[in-house]
């Protein structure tokens, strides 16, 4: 069966890193900017391990510098997200790349890219919500003014906190004042653990930031305690199948826990993180779960079930794309 046109609900899109090459490149080209270090000789993003991809995608924003730019991207992704049969998304915006964490410059930038949000859903029948998010390797300090960005501009589309970038760096504890302010401007929560750190940083989220959704959280997988605590308490796994395979955290999506943790209980979700980064789309993500686990039309409806329980969204949204 093509699962392009199947309904999808995806929690965890990156706005940056869901950027078309082709996009990019024309914003450059527009500005003057080489990207030479970006793309390999074929177009697509090129980048050789985790770190990489984080300084990669860091280069690819240097082209994303105003409000109007934003806009666009916005529309750029949520086609392609329309195209591969999602209804609803909830993408992660960063004021680090969007006027530096200044107040006023992030509602301009979040104006613009909520124009693009209400044009995407009058023409394509796609809803967005918006998570904002601090960059782990950048620190706490940072995460702390990002946090105030997010409180300042809490309610409407943006529903969400979360913090994405290096999990090697720091705990997550480290970042528990920006995650209380968020919690207290009365946003959900969510943070990238156990992708690149192992089982105790979904422990420290779960305890620390007291997040709802974990970003990742497959190398839950290593700790059958730790799969017992997510099952029994609900927290919910945005899993990227695709991007950690990509990223080289299991060698195929046969090898992937994801169908593991779904069968102790755990609740999971699939999404794509950064799609051409890691050459996936919804639909991909589908087809290769298809191949690799036998999944059909219940597992796949069980899954958006799930997700649009865990969405970040009010209840009149809900039921709107259930
Ligand atoms: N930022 C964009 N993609 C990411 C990922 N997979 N992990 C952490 N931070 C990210
Ligand atoms: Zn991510």
């Amino acid at each position: 069966m093509s699962w392009k046109d199947f309904p999808k609900v995806e929690l965890h899109l990156h706005l940056e890193g869901a950027a078309p090459p082709a996009f990019v490149r024309g914003l450059a080209q527009e500005k003057g900017i080489n990207l030479d270090r970006v793309f390999d000789e074929r177009g697509n993003y090129a980048f050789r391990d985790f770190t990489h991809f984080l300084q990669v995608y860091e280069a690819a924003t240097q082209v994303l510098k105003t409000p109007e730019d934003y806009r666009r991207l916005t529309l750029a992704v949520l086609e392609q997200c329309a195209e591969n049969g999602v209804i609803y998304a909830e993408t992660f915006l960063s004021p680090d790349f969007c006027g530096g964490r200044d107040v006023i410059a992030w509602k301009e930038y979040l104006h613009a890219m909520k124009e693009a949000a209400q044009q995407a859903e009058a023409q394509m029948g796609i809803t967005l919500r918006g998570i904002v998010t601090c960059i782990r390797h950048f620190g706490p300090d940072k995460a702390r003014e990002t946090a105030i960005c997010a409180a300042e501009t809490a309610g409407g589309w943006i529903t969400g906190f979360g913090m994405g970038g290096d999990e090697g760096l720091g705990r997550q504890g480290d970042f528990a004042w920006a995650f209380d302010c968020a919690r207290e401007a009365g946003l959900r929560l969510t943070t990238h653990a156990g992708e690149f750190g192992g089982p105790e940083s979904i422990r420290q989220a779960v305890q620390d930031l007291k997040v709802e959704r974990i970003g990742h959280g497959v190398r839950a997988i290593e700790d059958p305690a730790l799969v017992d605590i997510l099952a029994e308490t609900g927290v919910v796994l945005e899993v990227c199948p695709g991007s950690n395979v990509a990223l080289g955290l299991y060698p195929s999506y046969g090898a992937h826990p994801i169908a593991r943790l779904r069968e102790a209980g755990v609740k999971v979700t699939v999404s794509t993180d950064d799609p051409p980064f890691f050459n996936t789309t919804m639909t991909r993500e589908y087809e290769e779960l298809e191949r690799a686990f036998r999944w059909g039309i219940e597992d796949f409806t069980a899954l958006n079930a799930i997700a649009i329980d865990a969405a970040f969204c009010d209840e009149g949204t809900r039921t709107g794309i259930k």
